[in-house]
């Protein structure tokens, strides 16, 4: 009855994670919220008011597919560092960057396309690529990233068709790749001349030291697309996201989004279009920083003080992750579920590893928890933790 491609579909355990998680009495480390307390909400209300004056009935109306030009001749100033100075014929803007993954797929992946990934990646993007019938090929990856080693390994095997990659603390794990690999990296990719997916809604959640320059701006527009969105910075209510990249890829992503859903909604990218006309948004991803970097300290302190010293987990730079490795032997989903029992909830991280590994690994978010409840969360899975050997 349904299409073949349907058959291998299963729902993201996240999400059915998320459905438990939100009764109130929940502390939820699973999602990947932002804050929605710094929502910059008074000024989304001003802004709209803005519109409305200004643009009238427009705002309501259809508009072109490649997106608001306004918004995009504000995205082409950002990407300035590139090495190619992008126009706004090189920016797509996108119902989020979830879109941009959808529309690529469709773009590049039949039945059996081989993609490189990061192990373990985003589960949106495996989930997008898997639809199209992808052949996932999980490069092993560590705190800084892809490894080199790994890449150059799994190209002597197979040529993908796409990389798909986030440089920038990534989703799961918070890594961030070097700028040593950074530039390995780029020398591969032009060498083999490959087609790379840069992802990068993190990159600007920096909290220590400058943020690192995108593949893209570094590697150029011959081999890199970039995704980016302004859910973690704005609001993901908004729904706006962009893909910057050759003007005959954007050429055809317009083509299939026309068939997708004609056009991002109007008024979300006139919010933001305004958002960023009339208010500080540097000053505002400060804000961001300072308090994500909090919360990650506090998370950080309490696992100190809470849990087992046999665990190991990282310390990311920036992003809304940290990453727990427990004893090989143990499994986060049956953790999860006494967890749950005690109102506290994580994502195990089996969920992210393509090859199916990582199920002694777990996913924390602490951008959208309060510290108090940080605190509180921590102490409930510590004490999960240390009591977990006797359940063996
Ligand atoms: C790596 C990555 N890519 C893309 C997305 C999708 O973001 P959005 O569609 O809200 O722009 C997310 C969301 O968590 C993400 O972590």
């Amino acid at each position: 009855m349904y299409a073949e491609r349907v058959d291998g579909l299963k729902s993201s355990a996240i999400r059915e994670i998320l459905k438990i998680t939100s009764r109130p009495e929940v502390i939820s480390f699973a999602g990947g919220l932002p804050a929605a307390e710094l929502f910059p909400v008074k000024e989304i209300e001003t802004a709209a008011r803005n519109v409305f004056s200004r643009y009238g009935y427009l705002a309501l109306q259809y508009s072109i597919t490649e997106g608001f030009v306004p918004l995009r001749e504000k995205i082409v100033k950002t990407l300035a560092a590139a090495t190619e100075r992008p126009g706004i014929g090189n920016i797509l803007i996108t119902q989020g960057s979830q879109q941009g993954l959808d529309l690529l797929s469709k773009l590049y992946i039949d039945r059996g396309t081989v993609v490189f990934t990061e192990n373990p990646s985003y589960l949106g993007a495996l989930q997008s690529f898997s639809i199209f019938e992808a052949d996932v090929v999980p490069i092993a990856s560590d705190q800084d990233g892809m490894r080199i080693d790994a890449l150059l390994e799994g190209l002597r095997r197979r040529r993908p068709s796409l990389v798909y990659l986030m440089p920038s603390f990534q989703n799961p794990t918070g890594a961030c790749l070097s700028m040593e690999r950074r530039r390995r990296l780029i020398e591969i990719v032009k060498e083999h001349d490959l087609v790379v997916i840069e992802d990068d809604p993190y990159g600007e959640l920096v909290f220590e030291g400058e943020r690192s320059p995108s593949l893209f701006e570094l590697g150029g527009m011959r081999n890199f697309i970039h995704l980016n969105s302004f859910s973690k910075t704005i609001a993901p209510g908004l729904r706006v996201a962009y893909v910057a990249a050759d003007e005959e890829i954007i050429r055809k992503l317009t083509l299939i989004k026309q068939g997708t859903d004609l056009q991002t909604n109007t008024l979300g990218q006139f919010l933001v279009e305004e958002y960023l006309e009339s208010n500080n948004y540097r000053e505002h991803i400060r804000i961001l920083r300072r308090t994500y970097k909090h919360r990650r300290d506090c998370m950080l302190s309490s696992m100190e003080k809470h849990f087992p010293e046999s665990l190991k987990w990282n310390r990311p730079a920036g992003g809304m992750f940290l990453w727990v490795e427990l004893p090989g032997e143990w499994d986060a989903r049956e953790i999860l579920q006494r967890c749950l029992e005690r109102n506290v909830a994580f994502v195990p991280g089996q969920e992210f590893f393509p090859d199916g590994s990582g199920k002694n690994t777990m996913r924390l978010n602490f951008s959208n928890a309060s510290p108090d409840h940080i605190e509180e969360g921590i102490r409930r899975v510590g004490e999960v933790l240390k009591t977990h050997g006797n359940y063996l």
